[in-house]
């Protein structure tokens, strides 16, 4: 059965001011180990209520010197592109707050996507301790696609769950847009992972995941959820099926 950390709140915006306080309490807890924070962050749409409210209202009340921002997957164009979510979590985020660039650790998009897979794969053993042999995040923000997707691993490639790789390369099954992400062990390895998932579009695919009905086995989310021990932070709209 899924675990029951799922979190309702009646609108988006609430559901980020909710991901917001628990990551300013997440830092608290690492600044009295005078550790910085390790965040991953996904693109798509969701988060970027949150990257405003961060950027805004929450600006202050996070040390930026303390907290280092990974990828959970990017798509392979230049920073500049309108696909690329290391894009839009700078125009949003990154560029409005006092965070150093050496705490920002882009996937580069622009890159050969075998090539900077393995090059993230390296930076990930460099900058983060580990447990169980895997690189250990402190948190790790996913969303959800409509077809069950998180982060960019596809109901056509539940392998990459348990790929023994950290970092792998991925092509979109619709329009074959070339992806890098984070696999499965390491995702899971994460101290706390949260999926972050509004909007009535998501409400089907949640309710197949949560009664563990319909198609809930070809979808990653599921196994995410249930192999990570994922906390959910839903609005009603996404949650209206529940
Ligand atoms: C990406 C994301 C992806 C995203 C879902 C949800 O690169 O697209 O990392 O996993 O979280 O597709 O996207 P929306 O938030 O746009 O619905």
């Amino acid at each position: 059965m899924l675990p029951n950390k799922t979190n309702i709140y009646a609108e988006a915006e609430m559901t980020a001011v909710a991901v917001a306080e628990l990551i300013v309490s997440m830092q608290k807890e690492k600044l009295s180990e005078n550790e910085p924070l390790s965040l991953a962050v996904s693109g798509g749409s969701t988060p970027n209520i949150l990257f405003s409210l961060l950027a805004g209202e929450y600006k202050k009340r996070i040390d930026w010197e303390k907290i280092k921002i990974f990828w959970v997957d990017e798509r392979c164009v230049p920073p500049t592109d309108k696909e690329s979510n290391f894009g839009t979590t700078n125009n949003l985020l990154l560029k409005n707050v006092p965070i150093p660039q050496s705490n920002i650790f882009r996937m580069q998009g622009e890159q050969k996507p075998e090539e900077e897979a393995l090059r993230y794969s390296k930076i990930l053993a460099d900058e983060l301790t580990k447990k169980s042999g895997l690189p250990e995040f402190d948190l790790i923000l996913l969303g959800m696609g409509d077809d069950g997707h998180t982060a960019s691993i596809f109901p056509n490639n539940l392998a990459l769950l348990g790929d023994p790789q950290t970092v792998a390369t991925v092509s979109h099954p619709v329009t074959g847009q070339e992806r890098i992400t984070l696999t499965g062990n390491v995702i899971c390895n994460a101290k706390k992972v949260v999926m972050l998932v509004t909007g009535h579009t998501k409400s089907n695919v949640l309710e197949e995941i949560l009664h563990e009905e319909g198609d809930f086995e070809r979808y990653p989310a599921y196994y995410i959820l249930v192999k990570c021990d994922a906390e959910l932070y839903l609005d009603d709209e996404a949650a209206e099926r529940l």
